[in-house]
């Protein structure tokens, strides 16, 4: 089975990366990229091919690259796929309808994030209906690669990406502003103040996961009635819930503009 890469960017070269690492061959690994100079440092683990190569010979194909640049490249490989190729874009704002309308092929959607770098994806994958329960297997086995796979129906992609695609970008944001906060009250030094936080963020999260112990089942464990962590989680509790609502009406805001665009850009 010969898998393609189309698009060596962010995505494009994570992916690249991870699957020649868990062992598939340069001779089975194809990549293209608009700018071929880029594709230098690949040349050990791929075969440097062109758009066309990359549809002509692979299986499975991975259109990563941005919606903008999708319909096009999706014009040019389409006549070129194999008839039982498995297509697969990135982008969760482009719909199996829209993708239907330049290629007719086995289709599937698929949202790592970025915690893919370290083997700890929530890869999020939907398909359209003319892929097989094999097709299926395939497809997640290259995923699981790069951590868990979690399929969902295509019309709940957009909450599932802002959940793990989205999220270590809320996350981040969310712990820098505590970061910064606790600066303002300490001489310890923003480095180490980082470090503390992040190793009991992600302590927490294992912590709480391995436990299977609920986030209330966390807030109890720590503030006790009458304490100190007590009246910091109090707050929390009061305003943050408001930061949170807004968060996620501007995201699917966002999400459903970009959407129209995807539209546009597709002709529709
Ligand atoms: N970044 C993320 O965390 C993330 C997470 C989930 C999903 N996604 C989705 O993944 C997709 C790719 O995102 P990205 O962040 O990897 O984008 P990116 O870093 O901008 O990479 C896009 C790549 O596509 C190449 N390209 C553009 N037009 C091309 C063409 N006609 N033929 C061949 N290659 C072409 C670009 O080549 P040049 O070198 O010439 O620019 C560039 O290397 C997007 O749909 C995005 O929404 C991204």
């Amino acid at each position: 089975m010969k898998v393609g890469i189309i698009g060596y960017g962010s995505m494009g070269k994570m992916l690249l990366w991870k699957f020649s690492g868990s062992g598939i061959r340069k001779e089975e690994l194809y990549v293209a990229n608009r700018t071929s100079e880029k594709l230098g440092e690949a040349e050990e683990i791929a075969v440097i091919s062109s758009n066309r190569e990359v549809a002509v010979n692979c299986d499975i194909v991975f259109v990563c690259i941005r919606p903008v640049d999708l319909k096009d490249v999706l014009a040019e490989i389409g006549p070129e796929l194999k008839k039982d190729a498995l297509l697969v874009t990135l982008n969760g704002s482009i719909t199996f309808d829209m993708i239907e309308k330049v290629v007719e092929h086995k289709t599937a959607k698929v949202i790592p994030s970025l915690t893919a770098e370290i083997d700890r994806s929530q890869t999020i994958v939907c398909y359209n209906e003319k892929v097989t329960d094999e097709d299926k297997k395939i497809l997640e086995s290259l995923l699981k690669t790069v951590g868990d796979v979690i399929e969902l129906p295509e019309n709940e992609v957009g909450m599932g990406s802002e959940l793990v695609s989205c999220m270590p970008g809320f996350i981040a944001s969310i712990f820098d502003v505590i970061c910064n906060s606790a600066q303002k009250h300490t001489e310890i030094p923003r480095e180490q103040i980082v470090s503390m936080v992040l190793k009991t963020m992600s302590a927490t999260g294992e912590l709480m996961l391995e436990k299977k112990m609920s986030f209330e089942d966390a807030v109890n464990r720590v503030a006790t009635k009458g304490g100190i962590t007590e009246e910091g989680t109090k707050v929390i509790y009061d305003l943050f819930p408001q930061a949170a609502d807004m968060m996620f009406e501007k995201t699917l805001e966002k999400r459903k503009l970009t959407a129209q665009k995807a539209k546009e850009s597709f002709g529709s």
